[in-house]
């Protein structure tokens, strides 16, 4: 099964991935961890990508589609994904159809995580007093709602159009979101 999470940041992508990955037996990619590995190793991507990061936009559509065909190859991922933060745009979308077009495995599930902005920002607050992310300060978190909207937003109506979009709300607590995600996959018959 090939999933696609999709929602603002800090609409719970990455935590309901977690829980997909054990239930699922798939692997959990997420593109926002591997630029930060990438920064944590200090490669030479990692130094790039982390002033762009840090500034809440995002990394050129060229870096992302290298990084996620690597990954996709690999592997773990032949029979099937949880991708988190990719695509974000319309092009990336575009171009990750290309991609799974030419490996013969295309997109079952795009599923939209919807929450209010607050909470959202609520949330990204929490985690920075906890963790320290460099990006979850509250101007850069809210740069970064600001560049969902005008360029991830659109990916929803992108899968839509397709016909493979779901809408889950992630409001309340872990555990409600993802037994709503799994009652959508049940109806889908995935699970
Ligand atoms: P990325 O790492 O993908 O960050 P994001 O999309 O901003 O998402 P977050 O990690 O903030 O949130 P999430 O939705 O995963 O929520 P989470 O589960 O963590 O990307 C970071 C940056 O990398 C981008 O800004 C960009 O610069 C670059 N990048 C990445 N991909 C790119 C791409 N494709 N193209 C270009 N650039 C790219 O939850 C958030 C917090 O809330 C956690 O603390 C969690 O514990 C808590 N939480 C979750 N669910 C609940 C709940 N139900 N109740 C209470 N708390 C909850």
């Amino acid at each position: 099964m090939r999933i696609v999470l999709l929602g603002a940041p800090g609409s719970g992508k990455g935590t309901q991935a977690a829980l997909l990955v054990e239930q699922l037996k798939l692997p959990h990619i997420s593109t926002g961890a591997l630029l930060r590995s990438a920064v944590e190793a200090g490669t030479e991507l990692g130094l790039k990508a982390k002033i762009i990061m840090d500034r809440g936009e995002f990394v050129s559509d060229d870096i992302m589609l290298k990084l996620i065909e690597e990954r996709l190859s690999q592997f773990d991922a032949i029979p099937g994904f949880i991708l988190d933060g990719y695509p974000r745009n319309i092009a990336q979308a575009e171009a990750l159809d290309g991609l799974l077009t030419r490996l013969e495995r295309p997109l079952d599930e795009a599923l939209q995580i919807d929450v209010d902005i607050e909470k959202m920002i609520e949330r990204i607050a929490l985690r920075a007093s906890e963790e320290g992310r460099s990006d979850d300060s509250e101007e850069v978190a809210r740069k970064r709602m600001q560049v969902y909207a005008e360029q991830t937003a659109p990916v929803v109506d992108y899968y839509a159009d397709k016909g493979v979009l779901s809408r889950v709300l992630g409001m309340g607590s872990v555990e409600d979101v993802f037994s709503r995600i799994m009652g959508v996959l049940q109806i889908r018959s995935y699970s």
